[in-house]
């Protein structure tokens, strides 16, 4: 839609110059007439107070030759009067806006018929409530001008006016009932102003007779009251708003019959209405972006004039109706996004000889079209993704040689692709044959097409070395498939206008070459996965704009050059699994500050970590693991303040911006994928990575203590330093880390006590304090006993569940909880379990009890809420629980089990399911309550 709007503004301001051109001739040619001093003298007060950067009114000016200002630059005048009629001073280039403000001298200006400022910037100024006094004014265009607060009501003094358009400003509509003054519009657009306080705008525009063109996308506009029949609108877009209606029946009985009909992103519901087929004047058609259901109407067969049918992004089901086959004016028609299915059959097609863009895709449709059908059409686009197409190649795409841009992705095509398909049209811009079985060997392209292109080849089974590729490809992804040989073709066959550049996942071999220099505009390069050799070469340093660098998994050896520290906009890194070598530099800490992802994982990297590491303040995803690095650890990892932060994930991911369908789309990048160590295993992360913060500084040699700086990065979510050569405690502050679900130290030389703050950490799901010198008792909080001994073993000084080691009868001792340590917030959460308890108690427990817990698991959807729920039981209980039942827990210990924690499930009966939660977080005072409350035999 977005491009539609820029299209059809591309076109107003072509039509718009050359009607101005066409005025000039006639001015010029007669000379005699001069316009007024004074009119001419408010003109050039005018110029002076806006700022014109780019000279657009260097044709106005005082100076002799400049004296008739009917010839300045957008202006004209009436021939006879000499009068002033027409200002326009409409954008025509983007960057070529004047700014400033608007001089009221222009008020002098009596006689302005005409006034286009459109796309000029008056940032931030109210729309001047002067030019509400030019009576005659018939054509007022300040789109786009930056212009905020209300619209001033005078405007509605322009009774002579036909033509409004005040859209793509910050205008806030109020009550626009000053429109209904203006009884001879035509044109009336209000795009992008709210008019969320104008509940009863429908009236304003009945009143409106000869309204053909109304115009209010994005108005936030919640509720439409019928139109007036009388109405003889012709154009009608209301897309972008709030309307959650089904579409309105009203529309069908407009006098005059709609032409264009855009209520595209709303939240509109229902069936679309067989009535559209009395619509018959209609042309363009978007219902895109909405909630409706059902079929596509046969009734739209009668739609002879209809030339766009956008229908994608619904709930639409059942199959495609063949009456689309009859729209013979049909160009442009978009069912992708639904849940149609069934069989697309050359009748579907039989007439629409001037289809020019198809777009199927994702829906469940199956194209079944014999293999010697010629289509009746030549397409520009045409859009199949996960269409059924296959087994075999189709060809009847043989016969079209114009297209723009062509998918056939997931189409379950398992063929050889025949030559005559590379053959391709020297327009293409886009061709994605992703995620198909298709074969064979790529022919050389790189002569057959000019101008910017992307091609997808992803995921098939494609042999041979890769072939050269037109030199203007922007996007070339060829990954998973079997391509084998160099990558040399880089330096030949591609031009500077690359920007994404994945061959990972094939068994291509030899070293990169080094011709980036010429690669100004690559953001990203994927390699891995491959058999690539050989040193970075030194050119990758002038990768400006690299935003990611994955060469995974291959053999590349050597230091990384220096060089490399120019690449300042790098946000993503991998190089696990290589022999790359050489210290870790200062320079990557100092220059590369935007990275989002560092992984040296599994190299050959010695020597300790510099301090400026902790410079790299976006860091989410810090790997180290498995190289030689050794030394202390840094002690300012305070300074990660994306690890710091826990509110919500965050990151400045980045956007990058894919040409495809004709349209820039932002694609969100998180760095294609990661290779990880994640709750014990090495695996690839290709979704929800940004969720993902990770510090893997694991088998190395790491000496001395953990710094206690680490406890401030509240946001990990997992932290491994296992087998190291770590010494001292454990941080005492660990529990501050509450975003932990991951901890790993085992294989290093920890000692003293496991900190009791251990238990506050609610999500911990995986912990390994194993191999260590470890003593004293394990503490006993939510999770830390349901953890496997194994978590713990190879501490032999240490004791207490889940270890068979018990520990002496004298160190089972439940502290008060230390008031000191505890906010008040926690104090009153406290205060509302006891609360909540006691009058459990005093109805029956278990009724209470189940209440409370059922309501609380079942309104939260994440574990959280639920564990720190358990935790508030576990402290009210270290508080509350009377002196006389803590033995109680001796008494029961062999009777308790650990099952995993996972979030309840209430397989059998829901009472069964609450005896294990309660073993889960080891309570075992609670155990003892429900004995002595006579209320063990309900629950075991
Ligand atoms: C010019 O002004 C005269 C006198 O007011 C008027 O009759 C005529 O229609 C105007 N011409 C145009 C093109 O507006
Ligand atoms: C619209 O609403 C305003 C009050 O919000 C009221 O004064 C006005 O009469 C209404 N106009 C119409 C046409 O109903
Ligand atoms: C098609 O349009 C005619 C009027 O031209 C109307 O009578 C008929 O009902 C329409 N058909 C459908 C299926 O809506
Ligand atoms: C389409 O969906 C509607 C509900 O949205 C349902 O009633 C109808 O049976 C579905 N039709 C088909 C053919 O699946
Ligand atoms: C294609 O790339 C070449 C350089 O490789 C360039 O000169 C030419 O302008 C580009 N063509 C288009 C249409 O972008
Ligand atoms: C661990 O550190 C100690 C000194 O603190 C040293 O003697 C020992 O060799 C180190 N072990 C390893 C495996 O590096």
């Amino acid at each position: 839609m977005e491009e539609k709007c820029i299209q059809l503004l591309h076109f107003s301001v072509v039509l718009l110059v050359i009607y101005g051109n066409t005025t000039a001739v006639g001015v010029s040619s007669e000379a005699k007439i001069r316009c007024m001093e004074r009119e001419k003298q408010a003109l050039l007060q005018f110029k002076e107070v806006v700022v014109d950067d780019y000279g657009v009114l260097l044709s106005w000016g005082s100076e002799e030759y400049k004296r008739d200002c009917c010839k300045w630059r957008g202006v004209r005048c009436n021939k006879s009067t000499g009068h002033v009629t027409k200002i326009d001073l409409h954008i025509s280039f983007f960057a070529q806006r004047l700014t400033g403000k608007i001089s009221p001298s222009l008020l002098e200006l009596q006689h302005l018929k005409y006034l286009n400022l459109g796309g000029n910037d008056f940032g931030g100024n109210q729309i001047p409530v002067f030019i509400a006094s030019f009576s005659r004014l018939q054509y007022l265009d300040l789109w786009g001008n930056s212009f905020h607060g209300p619209i001033p009501h005078q405007l509605g003094n322009l009774s002579s006016l036909r033509y409004l358009d005040l859209s793509e400003n910050q205008l806030d509509g109020g009550n626009i009932e000053w429109l209904s003054h203006l009884s001879l519009l035509r044109h009336l657009d209000l795009s992008v102003v709210d008019l969320s306080q104008a509940t009863n705008w429908t009236e304003t525009i009945n009143s409106l007779p000869f309204l053909k063109n109304l115009h209010l996308r994005h108005c936030q506009l919640s509720n439409v009251v019928p139109f007036n029949s009388s109405l003889s609108l012709e154009v009608l877009d209301l897309s972008d708003n709030d309307l959650s209606s089904s579409i309105y029946s009203w529309l069908f009985n407009l006098s005059n019959g709609l032409v264009d009909v855009y209520l595209s992103s709303n939240q509109l519901k229902g069936l679309i209405p067989d009535s559209f087929g009395n619509m018959i004047s209609l042309v363009n058609l978007d219902l895109s972006l909405n909630q409706l259901e059902g079929g596509i109407p046969k009734s739209f067969s009668n739609l002879t004039h209809l030339q766009t049918l956008i229908l994608h992004h619904n709930s639409l089901n059942g199959t495609v109706t063949k009456s689309i086959g009859q729209l013979s004016k049909l160009e442009y028609l978009d069912l992708s996004s639904n849940n149609l299915k069934g069989m697309i059959s050359e009748e579907h097609f039989s007439n629409l000889s001037t289809l020019n863009y198809l777009d199927l895709s994702f829906n469940s449709l199956a194209l079944n079209i014999s293999s010697d059908w010629i289509p009746p059409f030549q397409f520009g686009a045409i859009l199949l993704s996960s269409c059924k197409l296959g087994p075999y190649f189709p060809k009847w795409l043989h016969n079209q040689s114009n297209f723009l841009e062509l998918d056939i992705s997931g189409a379950g095509i398992s063929d050889v692709v025949p030559a005559w398909f590379w053959d391709l049209p020297h327009k293409l811009r886009y061709l994605n044959l992703s995620y198909n079985q298709m074969n064979g060997l790529l022919p050389d392209l790189s002569l057959k097409i000019s101008g910017d292109l992307e091609i997808d080849l992803s995921s098939n089974c494609f042999t041979g070395h890769v072939p050269r590729v037109p030199s203007n490809v922007t996007f070339l992804s060829l990954s998973k498939n079997m391509f084998s040989g160099s990558i040399y073709f880089i330096c030949t066959s591609i031009g500077v206008q690359l920007i994404y550049l994945d061959l990972s996942n094939n068994q291509l071999s030899g070293g990169l070459p080094d011709c980036w220099e010429k690669f100004e505009y690559l953001h990203i390069i994927n390699l891995a996965n491959n058999n690539l050799s050989g040193k970075l070469p030194n050119s990758m340093g002038s990768l400006n704009n690299l935003q990611a660098l994955l060469l995974r998994n291959n053999s590349f050896h050597g230091e990384l050059p220096t060089s490399l520290k120019n690449c300042e906009k790098v946000i993503y890194i991998d190089l696990g699994r290589n022999r790359f070598t050489g210290e870790i530099q200062a320079w990557i800490g100092m220059h590369l500050t935007s990275l989002i992802v560092l992984s040296l994982r599994a190299n050959k990297f010695y020597g300790g970590i510099p301090e400026t590491i902790c410079h790299l303040n976006h860091i989410q995803v810090l790997d180290f693991s498995q190289n030689d690095l050794l030394g202390e650890l840094p002690k300012c990892f305070n300074n990660f303040s994306s690890l710091v932060k826990n509110d919500g994930f965050e990151a400045p991911y980045h956007l990058w911006y894919q040409k495809s369908h004709g349209l820039y789309t932002v694609k969100q990048f998180y760095g294609g994928n990661a290779l990880l160590q994640w709750k014990g295993q090495e695996r690839e992360y290709t979704k929800n990575l940004r969720l993902l913060k990770i510090i893997d500084l694991s088998s190395n040699k790491f000496c001395g203590k953990v710094p206690k700086q680490v406890a401030t990065l509240a946001g990990l979510v997992s932290l491994n330093l296992s087998r190291n050569n770590l010494t001292g405690q454990i941080i005492q502050e660990i529990g501050q880390m509450k975003m932990l679900e991951s901890l790993d130290l085992s294989g290093n030389r920890l000692s003293s006590e496991i900190p009791t703050s251990l238990t506050r950490l609610n999500y911990l799901s995986l912990l390994d304090l194993s191999n260590n010198n470890l003593s004293g008792k394990i503490p006993s909080g939510t999770q830390l006993q349901s953890f496997n001994a194994s978590a713990y073993s190879g501490n032999p000084q240490l004791c207490g569940l889940p270890l068979a080691n018990k520990c002496p009868r004298e160190e089972i001792v439940v502290k008060p909880p230390g008031k000191d340590t505890r906010s008040q917030e926690e104090e009153e959460e406290d205060r509302f379990i006891t609360a909540w308890f006691y009058i459990s108690m005093g109805f029956g427990f278990a009724v209470g009890f189940v209440v409370v817990f059922g309501t609380i698991l079942f309104s939260s959807s994440s574990g959280h809420a639920y564990f720190q729920f358990l935790d508030r039981i576990h402290n009210w209980l270290e508080a509350a629980a009377p002196e006389g039942m803590r033995t109680c827990a001796e008494v029961e210990v062999d009777q308790v089990e650990y099952p995993i924690p996972a979030m309840p499930v209430f397989s059998n009966s829901f009472l069964k399911g609450i005896t294990a939660q309660f073993f889960m977080c080891n309570l075992l005072w609670m155990k003892c309550v429900l004995k002595d409350c006579n209320m063990l035999f309900w629950i075991t």
